[in-house]
């Protein structure tokens, strides 16, 4: 989202828009609610596009989105459209200090140089203005094993310091970055410059400190844990915090006893017996499950950061809840109450919401809100309706901490909707409604996820096997985001019309010039237009025929148009967005281009593939988004 704070999210959304129907669903949900008694209001069909509901069954012959469409493509490059440009602020292994060595593409360095360089797998990020500086706060996702040991004939970590320098590359990097001649760059030794590694200390926060469950031998007290690592999606605070969310934390785990027996609660999070690769527990032994089992309790959280202080102590925030955090997108309830929307990206895992008990109060302190709150999961029923069903001590029979610790469990036990992976959910800074991208589920309808839910196929999960993912969006009563009541549809099903004419051909607003798969990244614009962008296949043939590389799209959600804007290089995943102040600006991420061997991008040549932070400007200096 833009720098826009809750004041202008107000003014702009006084007076209320022009209404839709849709509209009219959300608002008519609890009296009509009332009077059902039984039977769906709709037939399925209608749940995607084009039903009633939907505000664009036609899109109209003048467009907001000014701008050429880019044609799919599989080139090893970034294409924008015609009038734009684009330039690399910023890639893995630039040195953040002039002590650092410049990136040796032979050796891709070591953990001394790693540790002081911007990390690996660049993937959410937010752009931060403080004491007149630009400060780009970006997560380090993970590391692709054939790229950061390229230098290995195994492609792996061979020594320790192989190990630690593929440690050192996740977490967080934090840079001043500046703009001269029309070239924004990173600014060496910048005293805002920041790297948060997997041995970052931090505080634990919100109910589940303390808690039995995250006690280890060198934390008796369960209040302080090193680290952050697989760091996905992020969100910023009205506060000026920025958010960093944890998703794929299991993998990082092992056990060096190949016969311990693994319980329930580690099978659900994906704990196991091997890691994936990463190899972090010969050398960090607290990676070592049968040796420290307490020590995946103690990630899988929501971090708060604060950018601007390089000495600040991160959060962590169990009150957000325990899962594969995509990333965490703020909304204010009507009363002032913090609301934080997060997706568990995991097939048939669920979409959460947190309601902060304290309220939001400009210029005050601000720092404890998101510690004590509820969370709720997200049940959608076929008539286009929904709810948000509070996790509690008296619905799920867990204590608060447990339920901040094992979350997944709890929204089980409720009956919550298994999801098609939530990724990103972006709040229309225009208008109260929420958009999540459901990237795929290839055992939608076929697999329970890990806990037993079945996963039918419906509601928002319309399609068996669902290779393309869709992305739906809900308006909560009343414009609402702290209401427990929402309507909900789908703003589009990815799909591909040359390879199919059934659901599989995508919703009406897809064609042979728009189509996508896998939708991943979101965020709003200011001027309330949502950007998508993809993690998905890139084979370009069969189901996937024509649609080229990953790339970013723009739609419209008062149409439903949506328009292809950019395309990245070969085998790279777009994530990651952010607008410089004058909104001049767009701040993308290309993140692991090459990650089957296959990209010398950015760099060309016989250069290592590197992800990146790229700068897109318009020619004529206008804004852009
Ligand atoms: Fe890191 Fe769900 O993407
Ligand atoms: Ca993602
Ligand atoms: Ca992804």
């Amino acid at each position: 989202m833009r720098d826009i704070n809750f004041d202008e999210h107000d003014e702009i959304n006084r007076p209320a828009p022009e209404r839709t129907d849709f509209d009219d669903l959300a608002d008519n949900l609890i009296s009509r609610r009332s009077v059902m008694s039984n039977g769906l209001m709709f037939g399925v069909g209608a749940l995607v596009m084009g039903g009633a509901s939907m505000a664009n069954a036609a899109i109209p012959a003048s467009s907001r989105l000014g701008f050429q469409a880019v044609p799919a493509n599989d080139l090893d490059t970034i294409t924008v459209p015609k009038g734009y440009r684009w330039q690399v602020v910023t890639a893995w292994g630039e040195p953040m200090w002039s002590s650092a060595p410049d990136f040796n593409h032979a050796t891709r360095g070591t953990a001394a140089s790693q540790s002081l360089a911007f990390g690996d797998n660049n993937d959410g990020m937010a752009l931060f203005r403080a004491f007149g500086k630009n400060l780009l706060a970006v997560n380090n996702e993970y590391t692709n094993r054939g790229i950061m040991f390229g230098n290995r004939d195994s492609g792996l970590p061979e020594s320790a310091d192989d190990v630690n320098k593929g440690k050192a590359a996740h977490g967080i990097s934090i840079v001043e970055v500046e703009q001269k001649n029309d070239q924004w760059s990173l600014v060496k030794d910048s005293k805002f410059n920041r790297r948060i590694t997997p041995d970052t200390p931090m505080a634990i926060t919100g109910p589940a400190r303390g808690h039995a469950l995250l006690r280890t031998v060198a934390d008796p007290k369960g209040e302080v844990s090193l680290g952050t690592w697989n760091n996905c999606g992020n969100g910023r605070t009205p506060w000026g915090t920025y958010l960093t969310c944890e998703e794929n934390f299991n993998g990082y785990f092992s056990s060096s006893d190949e016969n311990l027996p693994l319980t329930n609660e580690q099978k659900r999070y994906g704990i196991s017996h091997k890691d994936w690769g990463y190899d972090w527990a010969r050398t960090d032994d607290r990676f070592d499950i049968s040796k420290h089992p307490n020590e995946p309790h103690r990630a899988g959280y929501i971090v708060e950061i604060d950018p601007t202080d390089p000495t600040s102590t991160p959060r962590k925030l169990t009150a957000l809840g325990r899962f594969k955090h995509e990333n965490a997108e703020l909304a204010l309830a009507q009363d002032g109450r913090v609301v934080v929307y997060m997706g568990d990206d995991e097939r048939g895992e669920f979409l959460y919401r947190f309601v902060s008990d304290g309220k939001y109060q400009e210029g005050g302190d601000n720092s404890k809100l998101l510690e004590q709150g509820t969370l709720y999961v997200a049940k959608f029923e076929d008539d286009l309706s929904g709810t948000w069903l509070a996790l509690t001590p008296s619905t799920t029979g867990m204590s608060e901490a447990e339920i901040c610790i094992y979350t997944r469990q709890a929204a089980s036990i409720v009956g919550a909707t298994t999801m098609d992976r939530p990724e990103w959910v972006a709040v229309n800074p225009h208008k109260a409604e929420a958009y999540c991208a459901l990237t795929n589920n290839k055992n939608r309808g076929k697999k329970p996820n890990n806990g037993g839910d079945k996963t039918p196929v419906g509601g928002p999960n319309p399609r068996l096997g669902n290779n393309y993912g869709q992305i739906v969006r809900w308006l909560p009563v009343n414009q609402d985001h702290g209401a427990d009541i929402f309507a909900w549809d789908l703003f589009v099903m990815a799909g591909n019309p040359t390879q199919h004419s059934d659901m599989y051909a995508g919703s009406d607003n897809i064609d042979a010039d728009n189509m996508f798969n896998s939708p991943d990244g979101l965020a709003f614009d200011s001027k309330g237009l949502l950007w998508i962008q993809t993690d998905g296949n890139y084979t370009n043939t069969g189901d996937f025929a024509g649609q080229g590389n990953n790339q970013m799209l723009v739609g419209d959600p008062a149409t439903g148009e949506i328009r292809r804007f950019m395309v990245g290089p070969k085998e790279c995943e777009v994530t990651g967005f952010a607008w410089s102040a004058d909104g001049r600006t767009m701040f993308v991420g290309i993140q692991h281009p090459g990650e089957k061997g296959n990209s010398h991008f950015p760099g060309g040549g016989d250069s290592v593939p590197r992800s990146c932070v790229v700068a897109i400007s318009r020619e004529n200096g206008e804004t852009i988004g």
